[in-house]
């Protein structure tokens, strides 16, 4: 047995985003799920790509009645958000968290192009100032990967005119918001993701499949980050500003193609992780780190072999996120883990995960890296993109129809060990 603590006034939180959880938003996803619905639930079969042995299957048989529904794939009402936010957060504060990210819609802000609608900022300064009221920290997102309509159709990311008017978007949210308001403020959400998903893979709206358009989606990302780190300094210079970066830990297998494998993973390493850091260098106060992901790389291709397995198929190796934290430790700045969770709809393996990578964060602190947070993804199950509510994410879960939320057991947990500030490992 040992008491694992953490420094005090570390940030244990949750994180979400707007059109995972509000509903009722109209963005160029809204519009892409109305067309995509029948498409996904047609093409909804065993997990292929990362759990194509029998618990593929078995994992898959869970979830198949919700992933066939074509309503599955639609955001819809979301799970209620937008109208039941206060409960929420008053929820939240209950659970004994301190931070509580979202993001910032900006469909609803900027429904037109320089048309603003201020009760929908009315909506998010009433956000701010209920977290603060409850003693939670906001962490407040600006890009969340939905774009108005009107974005859309310019041309989104692809077009360099997006930055500009992403500018101006940032300019106004911290003229109304940034103020002398202690937040936290995350630009851009996992720009390598949705560059790749999007303009590399052709997975999610605007489908692009090529290499020309994900180098100039990254490269616009990189510019929309600057933009909006320089939009918020300038009303506050003492805010604190990064953007969320998803970090995957690549781990070259020790078999005879060891060299290689090493090699790969120094690329994929290259390319997915520090490639976006490299571009916005000098314009983070701190390290936004978003971490799901552990790939054994052996002959080139990913081949993990550890389990268990999230309902999606991602190998649960808790040990991980030490690896990411201590990756990024070469920056030299504090790290917050703005993103971490699992889709577990049994609730079997949220605790477990959550504790054991805890363990993880609290060696890489006890290492002298100035790691101040944690944010559990997520508070609510919610609507993951292109597989819809069918993964479950949410330490607390929601009945769609009623809107009722249920405490899992990991959220209990997960409450104790914010109230405690950490936990006793019994091993
Ligand atoms: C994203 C979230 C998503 C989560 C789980 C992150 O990549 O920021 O929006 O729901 O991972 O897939």
């Amino acid at each position: 047995m040992a008491e694992i603590k953490f420094p005090d006034g570390f940030l244990w939180g949750v994180s979400t985003a707007a059109h995972q959880i509000e509903g009722g938003n109209y963005n160029d996803w809204s519009v892409w799920e109305k067309k995509n619905a029948q498409r996904l639930a047609n093409e909804a079969g065993p997990l292929k790509d990362y759990a194509n042995g029998p618990l593929g299957k078995k994992l898959w048989e869970i979830n198949a009645s919700e992933a066939k529904n074509i309503q599955n794939y639609i955001s819809g009402h979301g799970v209620g958000h937008y109208r039941l936010w206060k409960e929420d957060l008053k929820m939240a504060q209950k659970m004994g968290l301190k931070a509580f990210r979202f993001s910032i819609e900006w469909s609803r802000i900027e429904p037109k192009r320089g048309i603003y609608d201020e009760t929908a900022l009315k909506h998010y300064r009433q956000v701010i100032n209920e977290c603060q009221k409850l003693g939670i920290v906001p962490f407040v997102s600006l890009f969340h990967w939905t774009n108005p309509v009107w974005v859309a159709e310019q041309g989104g990311w692809l077009n360099p005119q997006t930055v500009k008017s992403f500018k101006l978007y940032c300019e106004y949210i911290a003229k109304k918001l940034a103020g002398r308001r202690p937040c936290y403020w995350l630009v851009v959400n996992e720009p390598e993701v949705i560059a790749a998903q999007a303009y590399l893979l052709g997975e999610w709206p605007p489908q692009e499949k090529s290499f020309i358009s994900w180098r100039k989606v990254l490269k616009h990302l990189a510019q929309a980050h600057i933009v909006g780190y320089k939009a918020i300094k300038d009303v506050n210079p003492n805010a604190q500003v990064s953007s969320a970066i998803n970090n995957t830990y690549f781990e070259p297998a020790k078999t005879v193609l060891y060299p290689f494998n090493k090699l790969a993973a120094l690329l994929a390493d290259q390319f997915m992780n520090k490639n976006f850091f490299a571009k916005i260098k000098g314009h983070m106060d701190f390290v936004g780190l978003n971490h799901y992901m552990h790939c054994v790389i052996n002959g080139g291709i990913f081949k993990n072999k550890n389990e268990p397995r999230s309902d999606l198929g991602w190998y649960l190796y808790p040990q991980s996120l030490y690896k990411t934290v201590q990756a990024v430790a070469r920056y030299n700045l504090p790290v917050i883990i703005t993103e971490h969770g699992l889709a577990d709809k049994r609730d079997k393996y949220r605790d477990w995960f959550i504790r054991q990578s805890l363990l993880g964060l609290k060696q890489a602190i006890s290492e002298g890296i100035d790691v101040r947070g944690y944010l559990h993804w997520s508070l609510l199950d919610n609507f993951e993109w292109d597989k819809g509510y069918w993964p479950k994410f949410g330490l607390v879960s929601v009945d769609r129809k009623t809107m009722k939320r249920t405490l899992r057991p990991s959220a209990k947990a997960y409450s104790q060990i914010a109230k405690n500030n950490g936990f006793i490992y019994k091993g």
